[in-house]
């Protein structure tokens, strides 16, 4: 029932991509009964998909077959998704890799427990509040492009953490399929080829970038070519089976220091030796009869909490799904969670008060913020969809990961360290350059989220994972920047409050609403008749082809449904 309300009111554009997509599912759930395997071995990528024994969903569809390799070789999911991740680190190189970091939700059956790694890059020791200041006047592109936003990457930190506290397999099985994408070579998506094609004049000027990216007469290789990273395939070879001795105390760190002396950084041995993941204690909020599990700061999970909590059922009792009073209340809602986001930071630096953000009080006071909103917005600006990768798997002993990571803004720092083939991240541009100067995702920074040495900037990625009855039904995580939070919480009350199936749910158009600047962000498949009733009620609309991209699985007995994102390809590989 649901389902054909939302289907019908969408676009034609996208009642046909829906009613595809549902009828891929259906296909595939009838191959269920013939043969317990989707489409584990077709070639064309596939963006859902039914799965009995695993479900691996990404925004590479390399990477997603690459965690089902690993699955059907007796890895868990914590083997399958540490494979994904190393595989989407060389299929989407412009958005993540291992000079960046990130946070990973993981839950094991066999303990009923969860655990959240936070594996975040932290400011380098020579770091200052005041280093983007320049004459007086802050300069956010310093933190931003270039060699000062270069946080201490805590990427192979946290593979290698999950790997040993969790994992099966040694280091080099999971980072097998990596190495052969990388030394063997890729086919370029639509999504990274864009990419490349719109960041050429940047790539051009790094020797690194351009003998990976560009062709030798300079133009930016296509959707559909061949990108083949022989150094990167060496350096994630050359890590062995001890990769944190090797990238933060040998060779790869004594390359990486090297090369930051050369051009003016400040990340030194001593960050990269000092470097730790943080094993941190999931966040938790009930909703409707599930358990609704995710980071904790500096990850914005929190705030998904908070928005979540304050449109329970009695908030949106006969509301459909995208109708515009449900819009206007998501909206009202959206608008002063990212209020309370300001709050949020490193929380071994700053008090992040997460336990009272939580409360049923607080979020009963949120709601009627939302109800009664006194706001006075600064001038419009767009989102825009950056770097930023997610991931979701879920395997046949009940175990499931969700994790997302970054080097940031697309192609990070547009700097790469040439012999190692790593490309550099920007997330110190995740800190607050200087109190009120908006980011690169035009949120406006606080004192709390300001520059310390060692610490980690606030983060918009969100993984979540929901159980009913103390079992998970269903995982999201998105990229995207702030539209993680924004499309997490879109894609989870499609899930939870509207019933819609993974496919359906990630396929819903989308809004983005952020405080500040005061606009909403519409996506265009958006029905035109609702976006001028949301303009009728006094919304200053922005609209743009897409929002972030965000993947679900859904988990039933013996069914297993992923959803990844049309809006950036990627794939949902089940078996
Ligand atoms: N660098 C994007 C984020 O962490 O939100």
């Amino acid at each position: 029932m649901a389902v054909s309300k939302a289907l019908m009111s969408m676009p034609r554009r996208i009642q046909f991509f829906a009613a595809c997509s549902r009828a891929i599912a259906l296909l595939l759930a009838l191959a269920l009964f013939i043969a317990p395997c989707s489409n584990a071995d077709s070639a064309a990528p596939q963006t859902s998909a039914v799965g009995v024994h695993g479900m691996v969903v990404s925004e590479s569809d390399d990477a997603a077959h690459a965690g089902v390799e690993i699955l059907k070789q007796g890895g868990n999911a914590v083997d399958a998704a540490l494979a994904t991740e190393l595989a989407v680190g060389v299929t989407n190189p412009a958005a993540c890799g291992i000079g960046g970091g990130g946070f990973m939700l993981i839950y094991i059956a066999k303990v009923r427990h969860f655990y959240a790694l936070d594996y975040r890059e932290t400011a380098p020791l020579q770091s200052r509040p005041d280093m983007y200041i320049r004459n007086g006047k802050p300069d956010e592109d310093l933190a931003r492009d270039g060699i000062l936003g270069v946080g201490v990457p805590g990427e192979i930190a946290g593979i290698d953490a999950a790997l040993r506290r969790f994992g099966t397999m040694k280091f080099q099985q999971i980072a097998a399929p990596a190495e052969k994408l990388a030394g063997d070579g890729y086919v370029a998506s639509e999504h990274l080829g864009k990419e490349i094609e719109t960041l050429a004049p940047k790539l051009k000027s790094d020797p690194g970038l351009s003998q990976v990216f560009l062709k030798p007469d300079g133009s930016p290789l296509k959707a559909g070519d061949t990108i083949v990273a022989k150094n990167l395939a060496a350096t994630l070879k050359g890590l062995g089976n001890d990769p944190v001795t090797n990238f933060y105390r040998g060779e790869v760190a004594a390359a990486l220091v090297a090369f930051m002396k050369a051009h003016g950084g400040l990340l030194t041995a001593a960050d990269l030796a000092n470097y730790r993941p943080d094993w941190r204690d999931p966040i938790h909020h009930r909703y409707e009869g599930y358990d609704v599990y995710a980071m904790p700061p500096p990850s914005s999970g929190g705030v998904v909490l908070e928005m979540l909590g304050a449109l329970d059922s009695g908030h949106l009792a006969g509301l459909g799904v995208n109708s515009p009073p449900y819009l206007a209340r998501l909206i009202e809602v959206m608008r002063q969670g990212f209020i309370d986001r300001e709050q949020y930071a490193d929380p071994s630096f700053v008090g992040v008060e997460i336990q009272k953000l939580l409360t049923d009080s607080h979020i009963l006071e949120l709601r009627e913020r939302a109800m009664h909103p006194k706001t006075s917005p600064p001038p419009p600006a767009a989102a825009h969809d950056h770097g930023t990768t997610n991931l979701l798997v879920a395997d046949k002993d009940g175990n499931v990961v969700a994790l997302t990571t970054t080097i940031n803004t697309v192609f990070g720092a547009k700097m790469s360290v040439p012999e190692l083939g790593i490309i550099l991240n920007d997330e110190m541009d995740d800190f607050a350059v200087a109190p009120g100067v908006p980011n690169a995702y035009h949120l406006e920074g606080e004192l709390a989220n300001q520059v310390r040495p060692g610490k980690r900037p606030l983060s918009s990625m969100t993984p979540i994972i929901v159980t009913k009855n103390g079992k998970p039904v269903m995982t999201t995580g998105g990229s995207g920047g702030p539209t993680i939070i924004s499309g997490v919480l879109q894609v989870a009350l499609n899930i939870l409050a509207f019933h819609l199936d993974a496919t359906s749910a990630v396929a819903e158009p989308r809004i983005h609403e952020q405080a500040a600047p005061d606009v909403v962000i519409v996506e265009q498949a958006m029905p035109a008749a609702t976006r001028s009733a949301l303009e009728q009620m006094g919304y200053k609309l922005k609209v743009v082809p897409n929002l972030g991209a965000v993947g679900a699985i859904t988990i039933a007995p013996a069914n297993l449904h992923g959803a990844a994102d049309p809006r950036k390809g990627g794939g949902a590989v089940g078996y």
